[in-house]
């Protein structure tokens, strides 16, 4: 089968790769039709996140056909339209009964095979889905494949974000950084009710999407963020802060946005040593602060609904739908934030 693999940093390859195939019982194969190149994925490919193996195939966004399945698999058949969050899960382990499915005691990344162990990714024409039960939720008909593919990654960690940060009702809300989940942040956040979102990037065409989105968009590097939320809070700043980066600056550029008690949601995976806060300013400004990956198999059927009440304008973030072939190119482009590149999904069948 084709597939985008990993050689070294800033190295990919669109190559041949031994077809995937059912290991245990409980797998499914999935016919890809719609992969996405998620911000996550610049780790590895910038060398920020260490450890892939060489051939690693890339990519935890996936949206496909049941083409085939275990004899242990009781929920999907061959034909159904099914989407996968960027982990696996058990479905009954502690974790996963009490929602927090990204850390299943059997849950494994999609896109991220270590010394021989781990699972390979979405950007493929076939991939393997272990755990298909308590992993794959069917998708809705009338959804198209590349908005239904965000359900299982960025639009899933947009309200895991939302709620992170406890977003309600009149909040004045600051989203830092306007990439794919930033953007979908804005999304959230209003959908819930916040009354303003400030959105801080600096790539133009990104805060012209965000402004799109219904934010009031601010580049760092031209203007003041801070002043946009005061003007907004009577000087006091947000209620919460949705920080979609993942860089010690962003999560600085967060905290300063926030007002005392304010509440800090850090969805960008970091990969610094230190918290850019200190204790002591945390307690001087009650602040709260929170972190982690996206359970996202558990946000999933709400993210469908969310995707089908808002199709058209999520679909407006997806600027790229480019065949497996591109993806090498797609890759080197997203990553430097070309104008424009806001987000792209692959169709292997195209
Ligand atoms: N928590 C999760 O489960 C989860 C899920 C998906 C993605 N992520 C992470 O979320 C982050 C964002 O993902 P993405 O796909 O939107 O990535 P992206 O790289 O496309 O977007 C990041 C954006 O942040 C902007 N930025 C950089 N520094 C900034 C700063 N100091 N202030 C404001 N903006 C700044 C960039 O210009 C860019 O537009 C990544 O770290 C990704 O790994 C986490
Ligand atoms: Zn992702
Ligand atoms: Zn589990």
């Amino acid at each position: 089968m084709k597939a985008i693999t990993f050689q070294s940093v800033e190295t990919l390859r669109f190559e041949d790769v031994p077809d995937a195939e059912l290991v245990d019982d409980t797998d499914v194969l999935v016919g890809v039709r719609a992969a996405g190149i998620c911000g996550s994925d610049l780790h590895p490919y910038f060398g920020r996140e260490v450890g892939l193996d060489v051939g690693t195939v890339m990519g935890h966004e996936l949206l496909g056909d049941v083409i085939e399945v275990g004899s242990g698999v009781t929920g999907f058949s061959v034909g159904d339209r099914v989407v996968a969050p960027f982990t696996t899960s058990c479905g009954s382990c502690f974790f996963c009964a009490s929602g927090l499915t990204a850390r299943c005691l059997r849950g494994q990344l999609f896109g991220w095979v270590e010394q021989g162990q781990g699972l390979h990714g979405a950007q493929a024409e076939l991939v393997r889905v272990p755990l298909a039960d308590g992993t794959l939720v069917s998708v809705p008909d009338g959804l198209d494949d590349a908005v239904g593919l965000l359900a299982g990654d960025i639009l899933s960690t947009a309200t895991f974000g939302a709620d992170l940060a406890g977003v309600g009702r009149g909040d004045v809300v600051a989203v830092v950084g306007c990439g794919p989940v930033g953007l979908l942040a804005i999304v959230t956040a209003l959908d819930r009710g916040a009354a303003r979102v400030v959105a801080v990037d600096s790539v133009p065409t990104r805060l012209e999407t965000a402004e799109l989105f219904g934010a009031t968009a601010v580049s760092f590097e031209t203007d003041d963020p801070r002043t946009v939320v005061d003007e907004a809070t009577e000087g006091r700043g947000a209620d919460a802060a949705i920080e979609a980066v993942g860089s010690a600056a962003a999560t600085r550029a967060a905290a300063d946005l926030l007002r005392p008690g304010g509440r800090l949601a850090a969805l960008g995976v970091h990969t610094e040593a230190h918290l850019a806060l200190s204790p002591g300013e945390m307690y001087d400004r009650n602040l709260s602060y929170a972190a982690g990956r996206c359970p996202a198999r558990r946000y999933m059927p709400a993210s469908l609904e969310l995707a089908l009440r808002n199709a058209d304008l999520i679909a407006s973030l997806i600027s790229h739908r480019l065949p497996l072939s591109e993806g090498v190119e797609a890759y080197r482009r997203f990553a430097a934030r070309e104008p424009g590149w806001n987000k792209v999904v692959l169709l292997p069948q195209a």
